[in-house]
């Protein structure tokens, strides 16, 4: 079940020097959902969480969360609002401990959070949920590439957010490792996060999604009920090609 519009994306646009990343994009994320953002390689996806979390300012256009205006505010005020997203290439800080990694991120948390525990508890909660606790004092340089994508969500939930954003959340994972992280992801929207998830892997978005956009050139393409907007002619000539047919 989902509710009322929680992310809002009114006609964003972002522009670096003469390449168009974002054109009059608009999508909304709901309470409780889990919303798939597809679209090939350069089709604006990054883009939009840079521009949606206050890593880039966008060009044009407006994001609310809830009735709140963040547009272009700076990415601590807007993690520290309720957004928290993971990063396509990992952004784990090197030579500290998974549990340092977790307590630096889980310090940008809300405000309602901090004041109801602490962020080492914070801390142990996302370790936990993500399967990491075995490895909290191991250093991010001995980990799995597996291990290393659960650790970022574990540092994106640990902030306690209303929205998590990932991108590629499950790239370069194998089977038994895209389904661990599947696994959390659901338990976290089961906890009342909504998500907005970027990914290429089709039977991982098929499995997690309630809805799907579908970005193209900087711009929305379809949007809809997965399996259907994933059948429609001009999504499968846009993006989906032969990785949608193997999915069959
Ligand atoms: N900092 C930047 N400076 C210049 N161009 C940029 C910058 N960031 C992104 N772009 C361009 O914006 C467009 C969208 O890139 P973006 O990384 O958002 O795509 P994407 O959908 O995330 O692709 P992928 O699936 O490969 O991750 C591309 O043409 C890219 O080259
Ligand atoms: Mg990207």
């Amino acid at each position: 079940m989902t509710g009322e519009p929680l992310l809002t994306v009114e006609a964003v646009s972002k522009h670096f020097g003469g390449v168009t990343a974002l054109a009059n994009v608009s999508l909304t994320l709901h309470e409780g959902e889990v919303l798939g953002l597809i679209g090939p390689n350069g089709a604006g996806k990054s883009t939009l969480f840079n521009v949606i979390s206050g890593v880039e300012p966008p060009s044009g256009g407006a994001i609310h969360l809830a009735s709140r205006e963040i547009t272009g505010q700076r990415a601590d005020r807007i993690c520290r609002a309720g957004i928290a997203r993971t990063f396509q290439a990992a952004s784990l800080l090197p030579g500290m401990t998974c549990w340092e990694n977790v307590h630096v991120a889980s310090l940008f948390c809300r405000p309602e959070s901090a004041a109801k525990r602490s962020a080492a508890a914070r801390t142990e909660a996302a370790l936990d949920l993500c399967g990491l606790l075995p490895l909290a004092h191991a250093d991010v340089g001995e980990i799995t590439t597996g291990e290393a994508k659960r650790l970022e969500i574990a540092r994106a939930i640990a902030t306690e957010p209303h929205v998590l954003m990932t991108d590629e959340a499950v790239a370069g994972l194998n089977l038994v490792e895209t389904d661990q992280v599947i696994a959390i992801l659901r338990k976290v929207n089961a906890a009342g996060v909504a998500i907005l998830f970027v990914e290429h892997d089709v039977r991982a978005v098929l499995a997690l999604v309630q809805r799907l956009v579908v970005l193209a050139q900087g711009g929305v393409l379809a949007e809809g009920a997965p399996t259907v907007v994933a059948r429609r002619p001009e999504v499968i000539e846009a993006y989906l090609g032969s990785r949608y047919a193997q999915a069959q």
